[in-house]
């Protein structure tokens, strides 16, 4: 049984800023049906008491679209990084703990600095340039297996999870992660996103770009969104082959 009915139990590692020390903090939280982690972060905010009645600052988190969109709201609950907005109490065992992403340096409680991860989107030119604002009629058509592939790269939400859990990325490396290779992917296989795929391809040649995948695989196995990494990584070192041996018959 996930709650006693009346109450939820949560113990959240806190950190009151970048340079601080953490430490643990047990809440005792109203209980209602269908609460998920959010909320209960919520009634923590309403009312900051910890379990053992002290006044307490309210717990930091970050969220947004509350549908597992957006990403914003990533943290590691129970052991498992995950989305907190499509964490159901119901199904988690109390006290149910929360900790900060571990792959990115935490800001203030749960709240964690994911720019890096944004930093790495503008260095491969994650987007489609356009050349004008005017109609240019109907876009290039795709088969449905081209469809299929670009629809499931797309669903990256940029939440951090596949960096969580992939012992290559993190403060003691330069490895982009492997968002970035689907992220690539879905860009190199767009027609008009293909006349710019070398320079996306060249940022992957340093140590911060393939070499860096250790092959772990975690990431595949954690994405929320089930996006098919491992493939990606696949296609973006095929094309990246490709591109060495162009740039080498091209001698540079
Ligand atoms: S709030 Fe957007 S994914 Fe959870």
């Amino acid at each position: 049984m996930a709650t006693n009915g009346s109450t939820v139990r949560l113990k959240i590692k806190r950190q009151d800023g970048p340079d601080k020390e953490s430490y643990w903090e047990e809440f005792e939280v109203p209980y209602s049906p269908g609460m998920n982690v959010i909320s209960a972060l919520m009634e923590i905010q309403k009312n900051p008491v910890n379990a053992r009645g002290e006044k307490t600052t309210p717990v930091v988190w970050e969220s947004n679209c509350l549908e597992e969109v957006c990403g914003a709201c990533t943290m590691v609950i129970n052991g498992k990084t995950r989305q907190a907005c499509s964490a159901l109490i119901d199904k988690l065992p109390q006290p149910i703990s929360l900790e900060p992403m571990r792959a990115f340096p935490v800001k203030r409680d749960l709240m964690v600095d994911r720019s890096r991860m944004f930093e790495t989107l503008k260095k491969i030119r994650a987007w489609i340039d356009i050349d004008g604002t005017y109609d240019l009629g109907p876009g290039p058509r795709y088969s449905p297996a081209e469809q299929e592939w670009r629809y499931e790269l797309s669903k990256c939400m940029t939440c951090g999870v596949c960096l969580d859990v992939c012992p290559n990325y993190g403060p003691q490396s330069e490895f982009m992660g492997p968002f970035a290779f689907g992220q690539v992917a879905l860009f190199n296989s767009h027609p008009s996103g293909k006349l710019h795929a070398d320079e996306r391809l060249a940022a992957f040649m340093g140590p911060d770009g393939l070499t860096g995948c250790g092959n772990a695989q975690n990431c595949v196995k954690a994405c929320p969104k089930g996006i098919p990494l491992t493939e990606a990584i696949a296609e973006i070192n095929r094309q990246a082959t490709l591109f060495s041996l162009r740039r080498f018959f091209r001698g540079r």
